[in-house]
């Protein structure tokens, strides 16, 4: 991170590099500023932001985390952060796969969000999908007992492949069982993207599984 980048942000600088999670543990990583008795609350790929600031001030001892491998948008959560004086949250501009397979121990985390994902819409750029099966089992022993994983697309390729996923994952149990998914989830916050998305009337999938008890 450069001097300009890190001085560039009107109050506490909540990023962290994966270096300091190895080296302190996410307990040091909190301090004071969430209970650290708690596990985690986890949104990759969280673009503007908006949607884990508010989960992060409706719960604020929970211990929030927000990655990101865009670096511009990661500044940008860093600076609203400070504007919104949020202490529970901590930034980590790095992938998804790397933090979920090398930086969360299992049971640690009570809550994965991934809203919208890329879809990766051509054949051969599937395999760059976040959410493939090893992705879903890896999430899966990461949760606690009743943790929860929640997914949504507005790409009905995409859509298909999580579905699949999800549902053949025996470490996890469909929350809105018998429905597959739901095209709408009563009081759930917009993200920007579906904002926009809906606005186009394209279809929108919501997905809720839970850790199995062990
Ligand atoms: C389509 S946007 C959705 C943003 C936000 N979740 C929303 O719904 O408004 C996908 C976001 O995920 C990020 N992203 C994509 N793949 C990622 C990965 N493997 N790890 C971390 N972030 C990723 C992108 O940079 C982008 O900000």
């Amino acid at each position: 991170m450069s001097r300009a980048l890190k001085h560039d942000i009107p109050g506490a600088d909540r990023r962290i590099g994966e270096g300091d999670v190895r080296a302190k543990g996410w307990a040091a990583i909190f301090g004071d500023d969430a209970d650290a008795a708690r596990p985690l609350v986890v949104e990759i790929g969280f673009g503007r932001g908006e949607f884990l600031i508010d989960l992060a001030l409706a719960a604020p001892a929970t211990p929030h985390v927000g990655v990101e491998y865009s670096t511009k948008r990661v500044l940008k959560m860093a600076r609203r952060l400070a504007r919104a004086a949020v202490a529970n949250v901590r930034l980590l501009d790095c992938t998804g796969e790397i933090v979920v397979h090398d930086l969360l121990a299992p049971a640690s985390v009570q809550e994965f969000w991934i809203n919208f994902p890329d879809p990766w819409p051509k054949k051969r750029h599937h395999r760059r999908r976040l959410l493939q099966p090893e992705m879903v089992r890896a999430l899966a022993e990461r949760l606690v007992a009743s943790g929860s994983l929640h997914v949504a697309t507005d790409h009905e390729g995409y859509a298909d492949a999580i579905d699949a996923a999800l549902a053949g994952e025996p470490l996890l149990e469909n929350a809105f069982a018998p429905a597959p998914f739901l095209r709408d989830v009563p009081g759930r916050r917009a993200t920007a993207y579906e904002v926009e998305w809906r606005a186009e009337g394209r279809p929108m999938h919501f997905w809720h599984y839970r850790r199995c008890a062990a």
